[in-house]
């Protein structure tokens, strides 16, 4: 992969070294009007999965994708009424509307974390409208900074908080707005903010009515959306052995013999492609509808965190409530 340099200016030249980077499944952080993001192309599992390696995220967070219009996430969502009104007012600008996927889209299922939703908006900020339109692509992108601390608002920052973990920051000097977007969902038709941000209640509601509380709604944590998609067949982690009514979600290059069926996250016993392959292979087996699906141990390092932070709220009893 071609690399232009860790800093460059967000110029003409910068910006389709970006493109190009993002379209060969690298990370490039450009700046929004809100803060930085971290960004990779939302159809490619791995470069998905690249994000989540680089953040060091202990669980893998859904991320917003951003397009550079109503159109384009047409083609990945499926736009309500009510969605429709709010992204013809705020876009481009700092909202993010979280709305159900459409099976034609091709958007990779970590991009979500499993989830059927994904949350979509199209930036204001010229040199992120710009590096979308040239890379052509829908661009994954969640705050440029390590897991855990502040959102970075200037190019210095994202490169001392990821340094070499990102293939190119394009460097747009400071943004404006310095808090994220608003993120809102909709629930029996009616608005949800999920997360407040830079579009303000009030702004909202003078559109789309009463917008409610994440604390009305059913989806009332993050945590709990994450686990909105669970396999409906029983998962038995850390298989030693398997049956022969079970099918296999194998890791390595010693795969367990006699499952009816097997998938394997990766025979390399590379993490990033077992994060990569999980969702899209969690839901083939399950739809097998197999006694279990036995999963063999994934190591804890890296994303083995993630991924086993995962596995585990799916193999949790369904009666528990998981936060
Ligand atoms: O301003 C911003 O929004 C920045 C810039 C880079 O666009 N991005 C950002 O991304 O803040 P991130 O990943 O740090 O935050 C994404 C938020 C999280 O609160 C996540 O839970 C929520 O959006 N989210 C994403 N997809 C979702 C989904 N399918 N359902 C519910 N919430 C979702
Ligand atoms: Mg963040």
């Amino acid at each position: 992969m071609e690399r232009c340099g860790r800093v460059v200016p967000a110029d003409e030249t910068g910006i389709a070294c970006g493109a190009e980077i993002l379209r060969e499944g690298g990370l490039v952080a450009f700046p929004t009007e809100t803060v930085y993001g971290l960004g990779a192309d939302a159809t490619n599992d791995r470069a998905v999965a690249a994000i989540f390696a680089a953040k060091g995220r202990p669980r893998f967070n859904p991320l917003i994708v951003h397009v550079a219009g109503i159109a384009e996430a047409e083609c990945l969502v499926e736009f309500s009424s009510a969605a429709a009104e709010l992204a013809r007012v705020f876009w481009p600008g700092p909202l993010t509307l979280v709305l159900p996927r459409t099976q034609r889209g091709g958007l990779s299922l970590l991009v979500s974390a499993g989830l059927d939703t994904v949350a979509v908006r199209s930036p204001a900020h010229p040199v992120a409208r710009k590096l979308i339109a040239t890379a052509g692509i829908p661009i994954a992108a969640p705050s440029a900074n390590r897991s855990g601390h502040v959102s970075a608002t200037r190019a210095q920052h994202v490169a001392e908080d990821l340094g070499p973990l990102v293939n190119l920051v394009l460097d747009g000097s400071a943004t404006i707005l310095g808090i994220e977007s608003t993120v809102i969902g909709f629930e029996d038709g009616h608005a949800v903010l999920l997360r407040a941000g830079a579009v303000s209640r009030e702004e909202l509601e003078a559109i789309a009515g009463r917008v409610h509380s994440r604390a009305q709604s059913r989806i009332s944590s993050p945590g709990q959306l994450v686990n909105h998609y669970a396999p409906h067949t029983r998962l038995r982690l850390n298989a030693a052995q398997v049956a022969p009514e079970e099918v296999l979600l194998a890791f390595g290059p010693k795969e367990l013999s006699g499952a009816r069926l097997t998938r394997n996250l990766s025979r390399t016993g590379n993490l990033r492609e077992a994060a990569a392959n999980l969702f899209a292979m969690l839901r083939e087996l399950d739809a097998l509808n197999a006694e279990s699906i036995a999963v063999m141990p994934i190591p804890e390092d890296g994303l083995g965190e993630a991924i086993n932070d995962r596995l585990q709220r799916a193999a949790a009893p369904r009666d528990v409530l998981r936060a």
